[in-house]
């Protein structure tokens, strides 16, 4: 069996972004829950598996700094030739984010996960990722999680997946956050086939 980023380079290096299953012209659905965090230009964005997303480019436009980490590091080749970071406001890391992160990474105000937490099916991995969470956002940051629902789709990326309720999110990242604001949304991916989500902005109390 292929090693997770091996699985996801081939992914990558095999498919140009509009073919992604999950690929989405722009990142307007995110964009509103974004809508509802203060403070966005002086924020740090930390993007746990980016991909090759346009989010990307809204965030350099709205955002003080991000840092763009995935496992695989065909995707991250890919946004550094695309993205124009005229201001160096981008920091790049190729990590597995179910495991701790470098102690040396500055916090972050507002963490974005898009399709990459539903992926981890391990209870550890799934307890490594929400390790991160907790130790690298900041107290009062926010955390935006857009995830496959219960009535997803049960694979993706030729990958079976753990699909979220609100309940369940709320449940994983314990009692210092607390829940902003929630919807559904249903995606159409580049076959036509619809993809139910749950949209989720948290924010950490203390
Ligand atoms: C379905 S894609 C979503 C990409 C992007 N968030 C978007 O919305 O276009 C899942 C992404 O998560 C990355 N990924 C999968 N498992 C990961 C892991 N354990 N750690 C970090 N990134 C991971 C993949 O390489 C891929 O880029």
């Amino acid at each position: 069996m292929k090693t997770n980023c091996k699985h996801w380079d081939a992914i990558f290096s095999g498919t140009e972004d509009q073919d992604l299953g999950w690929y989405e012209k722009n990142a307007s659905q995110t964009l509103k829950l974004l809508k509802l965090v203060p403070g966005l230009k002086k924020a740090r964005v930390f993007i746990p598996g980016a991909g090759t997303s346009v989010l990307i480019e809204e965030l350099l436009l709205k955002c003080a700094e991000i840092t763009v980490n995935d496992i695989s590091a065909e995707a991250l080749s890919r946004v550094k030739k695309r993205v124009n970071d005229k201001k160096g406001k981008i920091d790049f890391l190729c990590r597995d984010i179910s495991r701790p992160l470098p102690r040396t990474l500055p916090k972050a105000d507002i963490w974005i996960d898009r399709a990459v937490l539903h992926f981890l099916r391990d209870k550890d991995a799934i307890n490594g990722y929400f390790r991160n969470v907790r130790s690298f956002l900041k107290p009062c940051g926010y955390a935006i999680f857009l995830e496959f629902s219960k009535t997803g789709a049960s694979k993706c990326a030729g990958l079976p997946l753990h699909r979220y309720s609100v309940a369940e999110l709320s449940k994983k990242l314990g009692p210092s956050f607390e829940l902003i604001s929630h919807f559904d949304y249903t995606f159409i991916n580049p076959n036509g086939d619809p993809r139910p989500y749950i949209y989720t902005l948290f924010r950490k109390i203390k």
